[in-house]
């Protein structure tokens, strides 16, 4: 369990394109903590999603952080671009990023709150190099790439190892984001493994995304 806020972020990929900002404010009623904005770019992941266009359109239209989750093979190249079209956090992952410690202070440098995202298999001693200056450490619940897939259960380790590891080595500021296959049933079990940063697509935006968002919240916390 870790010791910070939960907060449940809501992943866009499952809102309706047609219609963000209607989706957004929804999110906004609902209670939600931040927008998890999945940017993908048919290269490292197999599916194209949003660019930073699509971030500045919605900058203005919510006070929320904007959680940019970039699924790119060359995130060093973007990072400045997100960051001046509205981003507030940027991720990137290690399996692409070759040199984590430049990608980090570029997220920094440019205004925004960095992290690095490891797929499920890839080993956590890239978190552990990266927790000095990393600020969050996005675990994939899924492999990276489409909404609606199955939660894989190796997270519960990776992340209570994870956890136990910042705890014991002197960065406990750093939170765990999960990512993929996060419903109101595994929810609690994966807030006890330690993650706080709460992303949910499908589960969230299937019936009442408002009342799913409060429901997951009290599910995470009670
Ligand atoms: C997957 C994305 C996720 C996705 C999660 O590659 O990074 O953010 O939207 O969707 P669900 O919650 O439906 O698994
Ligand atoms: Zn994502």
């Amino acid at each position: 369990m870790s010791s910070h806020t939960v907060k449940i972020a809501p992943s866009l990929l499952s809102a309706d394109f047609a219609n963000l900002a209607a989706d957004v404010a929804t999110c906004e009623r609902g209670g939600a903590d931040v927008l998890h904005v999945d940017v993908m770019d048919g290269h490292f992941v197999p599916n194209i999603t949003i660019g930073p266009l699509v971030v500045e359109a919605l900058r203005p239209r919510t006070s929320l952080p904007l959680d940019c989750h970039l699924m790119i093979s060359e995130p060093d190249r973007y990072i400045e671009l997100f960051a001046a079209a509205g981003a507030s956090w940027i991720s990137v992952h290690a399996e692409v990023a070759h040199h984590l410690h430049r990608s980090i202070s570029a997220i920094r440098a440019a205004g925004c709150k960095p992290g690095i995202v490891l797929n499920p298999m890839t080993s956590l001693d890239h978190a552990c190099e990266a927790a000095g200056d990393a600020e969050f450490i996005l675990l994939m619940s899924v492999n990276p790439g489409f909404g609606g897939q199955a939660f894989i259960p190796g997270f519960y380790k990776r992340c209570e190892r994870l956890r136990s590891w910042l705890d014991a080595n002197g960065h406990s500021n750093v939170e765990i984001e999960v990512d993929g296959g996060v419903n109101l049933d595994n929810v609690r079990s994966i807030v006890d493994a330690g993650a706080n940063i709460i992303v949910s697509g499908s589960s969230l935006f299937r019936g009442n995304l408002a009342a799913n968002i409060v429901e997951m919240r009290r599910r995470a916390t009670a």
